[in-house]
């Protein structure tokens, strides 16, 4: 993992952190979700996948967008509030939103680092010239698959060909990048690991390799009561996959969260969606001083894995207003994550920090707080 020399803002929010005080600065990240919509139902999705019985409400759900306004005004308020980085996601396809070039256009203006996450699909050599154009810090492309065959099993609604027309997207990215002698956009692959695709990791950053990627990153899998059966690893699968990452992290040329990953490696029978933080909450986090994922609707949130404990809503204050909130300051100092947190693997440090905090509880077992 490679480790950023911290900013003078990050010392504000490191200072906060310390302090337990209100943080001096804005969130370093902020994911906003920009669409529920998706064409492409992924088997592992925990919002499309067919398996899944879909909440009374999936079809009004599913039309709904932020709107080019709001996120204008959002992006104004992060600018003041110190953002360095911004992150354009969906609980489903972003590149499915209508105004998408204009959310493009408004990050650029604001000199964010921009990201954007997607299945790729909608992708093509006209978009990725714009975003070359840019300068988009990082495409991350979600693929979990490194072959067609396994493409298709974990997107069953997928054309035919659609494996091999990412590949050739990618590999124009690659070249015009080369050819340009540009970094960006640098290329994340993002792969879910579930029983269905568990054998190929080896393959996967082959592949992420082979197409120009900076970085491959391993997903835990969020599962649901209703894709255990399909898709929940196996004790044999978890021995296959510890081996093949202990041999790939010796290989490896790519930046990578194989030890996170691992760290976080159980038989996965009783996570479940949404519950996934309610075991042993002892473990101080640190990502409420320093990211923020905003929902279509306008709801924030400082983790994807903290449920529905909204912190507040967009539309109705401005970011700034609930990031310093009296709500969000007690959520800062009480927060706390189960020992074994699906978002160490996706979330750099928070295994450092947790060894910190743990090391802070024994002190305070030995010299107990007045
Ligand atoms: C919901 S998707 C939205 C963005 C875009 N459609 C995509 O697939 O990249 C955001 C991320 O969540 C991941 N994801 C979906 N279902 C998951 C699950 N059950 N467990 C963990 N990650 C999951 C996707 O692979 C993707 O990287
Ligand atoms: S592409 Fe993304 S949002 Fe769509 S079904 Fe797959 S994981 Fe879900």
């Amino acid at each position: 993992m490679k480790i950023e020399v911290p900013t003078i803002r990050d010392l504000g929010r490191v200072w906060g952190m310390i302090s337990d005080r209100q943080t001096l600065i804005g969130p370093k990240v902020v994911m906003v979700d920009i669409i529920n919509q998706c064409d492409l139902h992924c088997v592992m999705c925990f919002y499309h996948s067919s398996l899944l019985s879909k909440r009374p409400d999936y079809q009004t759900w599913a039309m709904g967008q932020m709107s080019c306004e709001q996120f204008a005004s959002l992006l104004q308020d992060l600018s003041q509030l110190g953002t360095e980085f911004v992150t354009l996601c969906g609980a489903g396809e972003p590149f499915l939103h209508p105004d998408i070039k204009k959310m493009f256009a408004l990050m650029a203006k604001y000199r964010f680092k921009s990201q954007i996450i997607s299945n790729g699909i909608h992708i093509n050599r006209d978009i990725l010239d714009d975003l070359i154009e840019i300068r988009l810090e990082r495409l991350t492309i979600s693929l979990h698959a490194a072959d067609s065959k396994t493409y298709q099993i974990i997107h069953p609604l997928s054309e035919e060909d659609a494996f091999e027309s990412l590949k050739v997207n990618l590999l124009y990215l690659k070249q015009r990048k080369a050819y340009l002698k540009s970094r960006y956009p640098k290329l994340s692959i993002i792969n879910v690991i579930s029983s269905l695709n568990c054998y190929n990791l080896i393959d996967m950053a082959e592949f992420a390799y082979s197409v120009g990627a900076q970085r491959i990153w391993f997903k835990p899998l969020s599962i649901a009561e209703e894709t255990k059966e399909v898709l929940s690893l196996k004790e044999e699968d978890i021995i296959r996959i510890r081996a093949d990452l202990k041999f790939l992290r010796r290989k490896i040329k790519l930046e990578h969260n194989i030890g996170e990953f691992m760290d976080g490696l159980t038989p996965q029978l009783d996570i479940q969606v949404d519950k996934s933080c309610r075991w042993a909450r002892n473990r101080f986090c640190y990502l409420p001083w320093i990211r923020a994922n905003i929902t279509t609707e306008g709801e924030v949130l400082s983790c994807i894995y903290q449920g529905r404990s909204f912190l507040g809503n967009i539309q109705r204050q401005p970011f700034s207003i609930i990031w310093n909130s009296k709500e969000y300051r007690e959520f800062r100092k009480n927060k706390r994550c189960p020992e074994h947190c699906l978002g160490a693997a996706v979330y750099p440090f928070v295994n450092i920090v947790g060894s910190i905090n743990r090391i802070k509880n024994r002190i305070s077992v030995i010299v107990p707080e007045s």
